[in-house]
C-alpha cells in the first residue's frame, strides 16, 4: 500500500503527483529502482508531456524521503535511455519519444528490433541496467579510490614540464605500438621485482585502464557465448565488460582460499576465467598456494585462459605481498592486469597487460585498430617518475598512510559495534567489509547512509547469485584523512544502528 505522505517544504506544484501517489516508502523493491519504473513508465506511456520538466532532484528526493543521489541516479539513466534531456543548469525535460512510443508497451525480451521502450539495444540496456559504478567517487568511504591529495603533483610537473621540453612530433601523433617502451621497461623491473612477474618489457602492452583491458581480453581470447567463470562476489566492473561483450557469465563461488569451483563446474572447462588471486574482490580472501596450483594446472590441462587482476596488492599491512599467478605459470596461460588507478590516480588512467608472449603482436595489433591509443605523454611522463625511483617512494609512503586510517577505521568499528558485526578482507588494499546480518537490506542502508552524507557500497551488489548474498558494507580508507575517519564513521554507525 502506497504510504500517505505530507510534504510541506516542497510546493507540490513543481512534483509530479502521480509520482508522489506511486512511490511506496514501505515496499521492498529497491528505491532507485521504484522511482526509476514509475518515471519511465509515466514517460512511455505520456503521462508526463514531452517537453515538461521533472522537478529538481533536491525536491524531489525530499519530499519523497530518499537520497538525493537516488534521483540524481535515475535521471542519469532515464537520461542514458534516451528518454530524458538534460541541460546544464536548465533542468531535466522529458524527451520527445515520438508517436511510435505512444502505443502500448512491447514486450521486453522482443530483442532491439521491436524494444520500442528504449533507444538502446538489447545488450546497451542490460549493460545500463546492470551497471555498477557509483555516481561519487571521492570521499568518506568511498572504496576503491586513493589518496590522490598526497600524489607528488610538484615532481610530476617538473617531469612533465621537461618532457614538453624534448617531445617528438611522432610522441604526439597516434600511437602504434604497445606503449611508450621506456614505461614498458621501467614496469617490467618493478613487476619482477615486486610482484613475482616473469616478464621481458616486449610482453607488456599499456592501456587506459583496466575496464580496456578486459575489453581486449574480451575481444581477442573469446568469441560470443563462450563461458567465462567470475568469481562471485566479484567485480561488477569485469562482469559488465564481459557481458557487454556476450560472454556467457558463470559466477564460481569464494571461499578463503580464494575462487572455489564446485566439481560439477570443473567438469565443464570455460574458455577462461577471471580471478583476484592477490587480494579477492571484494572479500579479500587471498588465494592459498594450493588452490593457485590447482587452477593453474586445470587451464593448462584445458587450454583454459586465466585472467589475473592485480589491482592494489602493494598495500598489504602485516604480512609480505604474495607474488603474483602468473609468475607460477609454466604454460602461458595467464594474462595478468595490473593498473595505476590505485597506487597513483584513478583519473591517469593507465594499465597494463602482460602477456604470453605469443599473443602480444595480436593485442597491440587490436588496440591500435581499435582504440588509437595515445596518451604518450602521460608515459612519458610515468616512465621517468619510475625510473626516478618516484614511484616505490610513493607507494611506500601510501602504504603507512593507508595502514594508519584503516587501523583507525577498524578501531572505530569496535567502538560502536564491539565484535557484534564482523569485518571482513581487511588485511590489503584500500578497503575492507562489515558484515551485516543476513537477510539485512544493504541498499537500504547504504541509502540511509548516503543521506549522512557518508559513501558505503552494498556487499549484495557484487554478488551474480541471489541465494548466496552475503550482506555488508564495502568501506573504503583511501579517501578520507586519519582524523576524520572517527567523525565520518559515528554518522555511518548511527545510519546502521536504525536496522539493527
Ligand atoms: C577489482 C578491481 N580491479 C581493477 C580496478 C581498476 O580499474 P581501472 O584500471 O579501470 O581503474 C578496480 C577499480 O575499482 C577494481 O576494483
Amino acid at each position: 500500500m502506497p504510504s500517505s505522505r505530507s510534504v510541506p517544504t516542497v510546493r507540490k506544484a513543481t512534483l509530479p503527483d502521480f509520482v508522489l501517489r506511486q512511490f511506496d516508502r514501505g515496499s521492498p523493491e529497491y528505491d532507485h529502482r521504484q522511482l526509476y519504473t514509475i518515471l519511465q513508465t509515466g514517460i512511455r506511456d505520456a503521462v508526463l508531456a514531452a517537453g515538461s520538466r521533472l522537478p529538481p532532484t533536491r525536491l524531489l528526493a525530499q519530499a519523497l524521503g530518499i537520497a538525493r543521489n537516488t534521483v540524481v541516479h535515475v535521471y542519469e539513466q532515464l537520461a542514458l535511455e534516451g528518454y530524458v534531456q538534460a541541460g546544464v543548469g536548465r533542468g531535466t525535460f522529458v524527451a520527445d519519444l515520438g508517436p511510435r512510443l505512444a502505443r502500448p508497451p512491447l514486450p521486453v525480451t522482443a530483442g532491439a528490433a521491436t524494444a520500442g521502450r528504449s533507444t538502446l539495444s538489447r545488450r546497451g540496456a542490460q549493460l545500463v541496467q546492470a551497471a555498477g559504478a557509483a555516481s561519487l567517487q571521492w570521499g568518506a568511504f568511498t572504496p576503491g579510490v586513493p589518496e590522490v591529495r598526497l600524489f607528488p603533483s610538484a615532481v610530476w610537473s617538473r617531469l612533465q614540464a621537461r618532457m614538453w621540453r624534448s617531445a617528438q612530433p611522432q610522441q604526439l601523433s597516434y600511437a602504434t605500438g604497445a606503449g611508450e617502451p621506456s614505461l614498458r621497461q621501467a614496469l617490467a623491473e618493478y613487476l619482477q621485482g615486486t610482484r613475482g612477474v616473469a616478464c621481458t618489457a616486449e610482453q607488456i602492452v599499456i592501456t587506459s585502464g583496466t575496464q580496456q583491458s578486459l575489453h581486449l581480453v574480451a575481444q581477442l581470447l573469446a568469441d560470443p557465448g563462450d563461458s567465462l567463470w567470475l568469481e562471485d562476489p566479484g567485480y561488477w566492473g569485469a562482469r559488465s565488460v564481459f557481458r557487454a561483450m556476450g560472454l556467457k557469465l558463470v559466477p564460481v563461488a569464494v571461499d578463503a582460499e580464494g575462487m572455489a569451483p564446485s566439481a560439477h563446474q570443473l567438469r565443464t572447462p570455460p574458455r577462461a576465467m577471471f580471478v583476484s588471486p592477490s587480494h579477492q574482490y571484494p572479500t579479500g580472501a587471498i588465494m592459498s598456494h594450493g588452490r593457485r596450483q590447482q587452477l593453474l594446472d586445470y587451464a593448462a590441462v584445458h587450454g583454459v585462459w586465466v585472467v589475473e587482476d592485480d589491482y592494489d596488492s602493494e598495500f598489504r599491512y602485516g604480512a609480505r605481498p604474495l607474488p603474483a599467478l602468473q609468475g607460477l605459470d609454466t604454460h602461458g596461460r595467464v594474462i595478468y592486469l595490473g593498473t595505476f588507478s590505485k597506487t597513483l590516480f584513478p583519473a591517469l588512467r593507465l594499465a597494463y597487460l602482460v602477456l604470453p608472449p605469443d599473443l602480444v603482436a595480436g593485442f597491440t595489433r587490436a588496440l591500435n585498430e581499435l582504440y588509437r591509443e595515445g596518451q604518450t605523454p602521460q608515459q612519458l611522463v610515468l616512465a621517468r617518475f619510475m625510473a626516478e625511483g618516484h614511484y616505490t617512494s610513493h607507494i611506500r609512503r601510501m602504504r603507512s598512510v593507508y595502514g594508519a586510517r584503516h587501523d583507525a577505521l577498524i578501531h572505530a568499528i569496535r567502538h560502536h559495534f564491539g565484535d557484534a558485526l564482523p569485518v571482513i578482507g581487511g588485511d590489503a588494499g584500500l578497503h575492507l567489509v562489515l558484515g551485516l546480518p543476513p537477510g539485512l537490506d544493504d541498499q537500504a542502508v547504504v541509502e540511509r547512509i548516503a543521506r549522512a552524507k557518508v559513501m558505503a557500497r552494498p556487499l549484495s551488489l557484487y554478488h551474480m547469485q541471489q541465494p548466496a548474498r552475503a550482506r555488508g558494507l564495502l568501506l573504503g580508507y583511501g579517501a578520507v584523512q586519519e582524523d576524520e575517519v572517527a567523525a565520518n564513521f559515528a554518522r555511518l554507525a548511527h545510519a546502521v544502528q536504525h536496522f539493527l
